[in-house]
């Protein structure tokens, strides 16, 4: 069981859920984050400090594919655990639709 970041995160990146996490299991792609599931605890803090509402359990039918790509990119992106400033352009990605296919790069984020 873990939870995993899902598609409103790209390009929304708010990062206030590195904050919080007891275990600092966020990773930093250059334009979202994932978490890198054998190593969330589970506890369910970081879901409402989302303000995108990004974060889910995978226990939620449906997320298959992004628990794939959580734990795929946990494994190549750098460790974040200190808030950044967020995108200025954050608010208007906000609920964008197919931000996965236009936006997604594997590319890395810089990390702490
Ligand atoms: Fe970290 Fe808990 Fe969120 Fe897992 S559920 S990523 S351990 S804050
Ligand atoms: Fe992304 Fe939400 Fe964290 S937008 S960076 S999962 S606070």
């Amino acid at each position: 069981m873990t939870y995993v970041v899902t598609e409103n995160c790209i390009k929304c990146k708010y990062m206030d859920c590195v904050e919080v996490c007891p275990v600092d299991c966020f990773y930093e792609g250059e334009n979202m984050l994932v978490i890198h599931p054998d190593e969330c605890i589970d506890c369910g803090v970081c879901e409402p400090e989302c303000p995108a509402e990004a974060i889910k359990p995978d226990a939620e039918p449906g997320l298959e594919q992004w628990l794939k790509l959580n734990a795929d990119m946990a494994r190549s992106w750098p460790n974040i655990t200190q808030k950044k400033d967020a995108p200025p352009d954050a608010k208007e990605f906000d609920g964008v639709p197919g931000k996965y296919e236009k936006f997604f790069t594997p590319n890395p984020g810089e990390g702490d």
